[in-house]
């Protein structure tokens, strides 16, 4: 893999058109501190813009995915600092909930291990997680004496049924990488040899897709979750024609090949 851009908390490399971004405060499980916030943003914008990158995937160095905020340099450090924690919080939001949820490009969380707290609200808003079968996973800020807040609540509960909702967040017990691929909070969970494999597959199947549709398709899925039915037909129709005059009727040649030469099976 090839280093392309240097950060202070987080290590980006590119092979193949895939996009490997790393937490990389191993020391600290990969806790997020204020500078981990300004280093995503930074890193995702630039992602965003790269016209080589087709899948980005997200993981952590060493034994943890990710194991929240960063209780001391992101909370208890800047209660005496509401400009910091400010500043903190911005980008923060930025890069989980524009930048990374809205992504143009198909992301892969690979949790290899510890995630927990703030780790599920960047967890949720990327399109496909896989886990190793021995990752941790909770929702600990009960025990703390705080919320899941920061868009957790808000995110697990319409990713997860009510009332795995409710287990996670009311008992802020762990679960296991199976358990969470049984609450389909990751799309599948394989022994940690297999992570980086099963990843790879699944980021190589992303890349066989034209990207102007598959961008399209997510920006669909994402603005319908917060429409009526009759507001996403009207955008579902909207998009649909836009990107039928972007690409240029391609499709024609499928239909061709389907229904008169046969050579083609969707
Ligand atoms: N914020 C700040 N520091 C953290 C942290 C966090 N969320 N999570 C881990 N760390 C630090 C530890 O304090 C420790 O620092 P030290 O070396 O200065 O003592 C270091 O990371 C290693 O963690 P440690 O607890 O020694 O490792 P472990 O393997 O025994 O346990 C965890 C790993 C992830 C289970 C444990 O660190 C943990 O429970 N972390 C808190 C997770 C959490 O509740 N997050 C939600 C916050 S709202």
């Amino acid at each position: 893999r090839e280093q392309v851009m240097t950060y202070k908390t987080i290590l980006v490399e590119k092979k193949d058109q895939i996009t490997t971004i790393t937490l990389n405060r191993p020391q600290s499980k990969n806790a997020m501190n204020p500078q981990m916030h300004f280093d995503m943003r930074d890193a995702l914008t630039e992602v965003e813009q790269d016209r080589e990158c087709r899948v980005v995937v997200l993981t952590g160095a060493g034994d943890a995915f990710c194991a929240g905020m960063d209780v001391k340099e992101y909370f208890l450090e800047t209660e005496t600092d509401p400009a910091g924690r400010a500043a903190a919080r911005k980008a923060a939001f930025e890069w989980m909930f524009r930048k990374l949820r809205l992504l143009p490009k198909p992301t892969i969380a690979a949790v290899n291990g510890w995630c927990f707290g703030g780790a599920f609200a960047w967890l949720a808003v990327c399109d496909f997680a896989i886990a190793s079968e021995t990752a941790t996973f909770g929702l600990s800020e009960v025990n703390w004496g705080i919320i899941p807040a920061g868009g957790v609540t808000k995110l697990v509960s319409s990713l997860l049924s009510p009332r795995d909702a409710a287990y996670l967040i009311m008992t802020g017990k762990p679960i296991d990488g199976k358990q969470a691929a049984v609450m389909r909070l990751v799309n599948s969970a394989v022994p940690r040899e297999k992570l980086d494999q099963q990843v790879l597959e699944l980021a190589e199947e992303l890349k066989k897709k034209n990207p102007m549709v598959l961008a399209c398709a997510k920006e669909v899925l994402r603005v319908d979750q917060n429409l009526s039915l009759d507001d996403a037909l009207l955008w579902e129709t909207a998009k649909w024609t836009e990107l039928d005059a972007s690409a240029k009727k391609t499709w024609h040649k499928g239909v061709k090949q389907f229904k008169e030469e046969r050579t083609y099976r969707p």
